[in-house]
């Protein structure tokens, strides 16, 4: 069989060549070209208006057949939960992250809920051998026959067995190993990555099978095949923490079934991901009782709640430039809140070394956290401790004002429930909620960061 031809051409002008070349040509764009077959990037020969080449008619709403909107769960609600109420039949779903993460684990467990549930599943893998999958399927537990492996890369036989055995849901293991032979570019290139992953959209659409592919984010921090991937699939997920520590939150990046404010979190057990239903206890777990620089914070990941706990160690630098870190947290803000806090609350911070930690492996960067970094901060510098079982949460601005946070009647229940009787909150969230507030707490409102000075004087 004579070989496919194929083209390069210019992902930021489309600009076509025979060759790659280091820089395009037309708009000069250096590492640009991408490969790809001939015959899919575009047909010069016809002007592109209208001959009758096929005859699709457009339809009203009413007539669109809903059925193919039904969605499977997936039996494991972090999971369900995440997706937008389950796996949209026919969806593309990317799921992305670090490697050793624990991307393969979370789709093999998935399979083994799913496969359970009589659905028919197939796992692809081009990363691993058929024994290596089964022994960690082992670790997992016991699986139905309902879950057929595959060890293959080339996309030509793994489409055909699809095609063959029509599964309902399919695992990609990884989209960076998988190859299209038409092409001579090395798997994993942006070429490949991205014909690779039209071919199984199509395939998606037209077979009514739920694709799942797996892909490893590099350095920079986008999924190999730049955002490119991201466009072309209905949704992406990122699972991400510490390799070290054994929480991982599942995230939604882009959901066209569902919302993006979702969070999964799941903890690595030597079984297997455990599913965490109540993130708060663990993320404050082993947390020290009246200690100076320890403050917990409520933050909202989508609809839930989480309690957290920020760390702050302050103590006296001994160079002329304070060192100052943030782990789980944004950087430049620690580094304003410290500012605003020297001002208003007449602080030496600037000759002080500052870590802050939110421990237990989450990442907070919403607003809401800064009035715990401050108290946290706060009470670091001064070796003194908060009040027992007391959360606090609100945002800090320039001028030192504490601002009104979203959805503090939630947070404040979420406290409640967790047995915390004190609860430092902005002034505007107090005066808001009035009667609604919830029972079982003593309300500390604050309106300026001047009146923490009083709040706490002793
Ligand atoms: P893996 O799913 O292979 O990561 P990825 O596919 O994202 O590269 O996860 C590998 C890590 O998970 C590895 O460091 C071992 C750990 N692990 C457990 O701790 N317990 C288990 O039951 C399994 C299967 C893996
Ligand atoms: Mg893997």
């Amino acid at each position: 069989m004579a070989k496919p031809k194929t083209v390069f051409f210019c992902k930021e002008c489309g600009c076509e060549s025979g060759r790659w070349l280091g820089q395009c040509p037309a708009c000069k764009t250096w590492d640009s070209l991408v490969e790809a077959p001939k015959d899919s990037v575009g047909k010069k020969a016809h002007s592109g208006i209208g001959t009758g080449f096929h005859t699709q008619k457009p339809v009203t709403l009413k007539e669109v057949n809903m059925e193919s909107e039904e969605r499977l769960s997936t039996q494991m609600n972090e999971l369900d939960r995440v997706l937008g109420g389950g796996i949209v039949v026919g969806s593309l779903v990317l799921v992305g992250g670090d490697p050793g993460i624990g991307k393969s684990t979370l789709l093999l467990q998935m399979c083994q809920k799913v496969s359970e549930a009589g659905v028919s599943v197939l796992y692809v893998s081009g990363e691993e051998s058929l024994r290596q999958i089964r022994m960690r399927a082992e670790r997992i537990g016991s699986f139905t026959d309902c879950l057929k492996l595959l060890a293959e890369t080339q996309i030509p036989n793994i489409t055909e067995v699809i095609l063959e055995d029509k599964p309902s849901v399919v695992i990609i293991d990884s989209i960076q190993t998988m190859v299209n032979p038409e092409l001579e570019s090395a798997p994993g290139s942006v070429g490949q990555v991205r014909e690779i992953t039209s071919t199984l959209l199509r395939l998606a659409k037209e077979q009514e099978v739920s694709i799942f592919i797996i892909g490893h984010v590099t350095k920079e921090g986008q999924v190999a095949g730049p955002r490119m991937l991201e466009h072309m699939v209905d949704t992406v997920l990122y699972f991400e923490g510490e390799t070290s520590g054994s929480y991982r939150i599942l995230r939604a990046v882009k959901n066209r079934f569902g919302s993006t404010n979702e969070i999964g979190v799941f903890e690595m057990q030597s079984t297997g991901l455990r599913e965490v239903e109540n993130p708060s206890e663990h993320m404050l777990m082993g947390m020290p009782e009246g200690e100076p620089g320890s403050v917990v914070t409520v933050t909202l990941e989508g609809t839930r709640p989480i309690l957290v706990e920020v760390q702050a160690l302050i103590c006296r630098t001994s160079f002329n430039l304070p060192r100052r870190t943030a782990v789980g947290t944004d950087y430049n803000r620690l580094n304003l809140l410290m500012a605003v806090m020297e001002r208003k609350l007449g602080v030496q911070l600037s000759a002080c070394d500052a870590y802050i930690n939110v421990a237990g492996g989450m990442r907070v960067t919403e607003p809401a956290l800064d009035l715990g970094m401050v108290l946290s901060i706060w009470s670091g510098y001064r070796n003194q401790a908060l009040p027992t079982h007391c959360v606090a949460f609100g945002e800090v601005g320039l001028t030192g004002e504490v601002r009104a946070v979203t959805q503090a009647r939630m947070r404040i229940r979420e406290a409640v429930k967790l047995g915390y009787t004190t609860c430092i909150l902005p002034q505007a969230d107090l005066d808001a909620l009035k009667e609604e507030l919830p029972e079982g707490m003593k309300y500390i409102g604050i309106r300026n960061l001047t009146e923490l000075k009083n709040a706490f004087r002793d």
